[in-house]
């Protein structure tokens, strides 16, 4: 009988939230990442240990998320990425797997800016950007705002909340979209993994059934 060779992917989703609505979506993605088979390490960005250092340098595949402040990313988030540079001149997360997520108030209130820049960081650090793999929903006569990608991004998840509203109106579309997300980076990470095993001259077999 031959052993498996494809461990569970690891996964980091390493996020800010000010008021706890993007963290509500940091949540999704673990949910839907541990849910395709990945060990999530939960890392909150304001202050991070050297233990979670190790687990992000640690994962497959890294999801960034972070509050859309001012048209981009929030300072704490910013500041995380600074702290970044000795990996970055390293390139100790080379080949990584990487997503991204934002929450903002406005539906728009220039969350792509914050997508984006989360999206560069990635390939600043030479990672392999995994985009939403959502169609836009909400976008047509018979369409809901319950719809999946309600907002209809495709570089990543977004999402809006109500500024004054508690973490309970963070909207269940958003947080369906989130949860799909982590699904989908867990399930590029394991089949990449499994990928890289099979170039190295063995042959996976049991690599990790694809998620829909
Ligand atoms: C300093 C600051 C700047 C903000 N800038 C924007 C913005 O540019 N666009 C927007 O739509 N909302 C903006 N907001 C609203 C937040 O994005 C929104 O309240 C979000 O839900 C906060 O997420 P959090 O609870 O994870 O911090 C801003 C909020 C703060 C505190």
């Amino acid at each position: 009988m031959s052993e498996s060779i494809t461990p569970r992917p690891r996964v980091a989703v390493a996020f800010h939230s000010g008021q706890g609505h993007t963290a509500v979506l940091a949540e999704a993605v673990r949910r839907g990442a541990e849910a395709a088979g990945a060990d999530v390490a939960f890392v909150p960005v304001g202050g991070v240990s050297e233990e979670q250092w190790e687990q992000i340098d640690a994962a497959d595949a890294v999801v960034f998320g972070s509050p859309t402040y001012m048209g981009g990313a929030s300072s704490v988030f910013h500041g995380f990425a600074e702290a970044t540079l000795g990996r970055y001149v390293r390139k100790a997360w080379a080949d990584k797997l990487a997503a991204g997520f934002t929450n903002s108030s406005a539906k728009s209130g220039d969350k792509l800016n914050t997508l984006n820049f989360l999206a560069a960081f990635a390939a600043q650090h030479h990672m392999i950007w995994v985009g939403l793999g959502l169609s836009p929903g909400w976008n047509k006569t018979t369409a809901s705002e319950e719809d999946m990608n309600r907002l209809g991004f495709f570089t990543g998840a977004g999402a809006q909340t109500p500024a004054d509203g508690s973490v309970e109106t963070v909207h269940p579309s958003d947080i369906a979209t989130a949860e799909h997300l982590g699904r989908r980076i867990a399930t590029q990470a394991a089949t990449f993994a499994a990928g890289r095993a099979a170039l190295a001259g063995a042959a996976p077999s049991a690599a990790a059934a694809p998620v829909s």
